[in-house]
């Protein structure tokens, strides 16, 4: 299939991408977490060429995005007043909420599951696209399935040039990792994957929030999980990873003392020059946002180095560092020392 190459700075690019979408096709679009691959969530058809472009899991819902309250009336069956509140503060932004799924959502978006995760993004071109569409739309990440999500224009054309219709250049995402979705689907609201809105936040404008355990431990053989894309290994590079919680001369050390052919540190910025193994950082110990912005790009580039064996220094577990934590510690397959 041909893939037209769009930038959103050029006129009429966002009109070409709304018109693909709104005749069925699928277009790579970028938001302020990371890119997502677009369709029409109300085309069952449409829906199900994602899982196909992606080669991803028929059982792993998609999240569809929107881009005013108007249209979440269409999508949802009901909104809780927990949701209310959350969408208040935090739409448009890095927020998906899971909801009771209305009739007009075809069961091959949301997986066959009863509810529905919905995103308003912030991100100006995402944003347009919806509005030019006039559509919700459905949009996982825009990366091959279990490879790291795509956080620029360069990343989708290497993931999915000739396997979609369109990709639209929107420049870097802010955010870097995929939004934090909170569950309405049960009793309790629930967090089921930590992002750049954090546990903390939630917490200050919900009260009482779980955490799903899916989060931060590894299932168990066969567990049923609320959120099917917990199960799938994730983000891996083609290295044996492991994750060492340490404070950084420690880490430095123990790295230094296991320095072989073919080893790399994922480590923080600060840390480079005292490694005597080669290196690829992902921002300043100091800084969980700027950690969370660069760690799905330094993950692709630990497997464009070829590295064999990566001792990756485990970032803290508190506000936005959850959200990288828990991106690495899959990436390491839960492959964890603590020093
Ligand atoms: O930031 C993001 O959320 C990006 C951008 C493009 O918006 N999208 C994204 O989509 O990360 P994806 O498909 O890579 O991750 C969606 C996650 C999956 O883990 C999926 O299992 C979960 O959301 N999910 C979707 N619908 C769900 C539902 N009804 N119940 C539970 N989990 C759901
Ligand atoms: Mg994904």
């Amino acid at each position: 299939m041909e893939t037209l190459l769009l930038n959103a700075k050029n006129e009429g690019a966002i009109d070409a991408a709304a018109k693909i979408l709104k005749n069925g096709g699928l277009v790579a679009i970028p938001t302020e977490t990371v890119y997502g691959l677009a369709a029409n969530a109300f085309d069952a058809k449409a829906c199900a060429d994602i899982f196909k472009a992606k080669g991803r899991p028929g059982d792993n819902p998609l999240i569809v995005h929107i881009c005013d309250m108007d249209m979440l009336g269409d999508i949802v069956e009901e909104v809780p007043e927990g949701a209310k509140k959350l969408a208040e503060e935090f739409w448009p932004g890095p927020l998906t909420m899971i909801m009771k799924k209305s009739e007009k959502i075809p069961d091959v978006t949301s997986a066959g599951l009863p509810s529905v995760a919905v995103r308003f993004p912030s991100h100006p071109v995402a944003r347009e696209i919806i509005e030019k569409a006039g559509l919700p739309l459905a949009a996982p990440s825009a990366n091959l399935s279990g490879s790291p999500s795509p956080t620029t224009f360069e990343h989708c054309v290497h993931d999915l040039m000739g396997r979609v219709d369109g990709i639209i250049d929107g420049g870097a995402s802010s955010v870097g990792v995929e939004s934090t979705i909170i569950s309405f689907a049960g009793e309790k609201p629930v967090l089921l994957r930590p992002g750049y809105v954090t546990l903390e936040q939630l917490r200050e404008t919900l009260g009482e929030v779980e955490i799903s355990h899916a989060v931060l431990e590894k299932l168990e053989e066969g567990e049923k999980v609320l959120s099917p894309g917990m199960k799938y290994k994730h983000y891996a590079p083609k290295a044996q990873v492991t994750l060492i919680k340490a404070d950084s001369e420690t880490y430095v050390n123990y790295v230094n003392e296991h320095e072989e052919e073919g080893v790399f540190a994922l480590c923080f910025d600060e840390e480079a020059e005292k490694l005597s193994v080669s290196t690829v950082t992902y921002g300043s110990e100091f800084s969980d946002e700027e950690q969370a912005e660069h760690i799905f790009e330094a993950l692709r580039m630990i497997d464009e180095s070829g590295a064999k064996r990566v001792y990756a220094h485990s970032p803290k577990v508190t506000g936005v560092g959850l959200a990288v934590y828990n991106r690495l510690i899959r990436a390491a397959g839960f492959d964890v020392i603590e020093l």
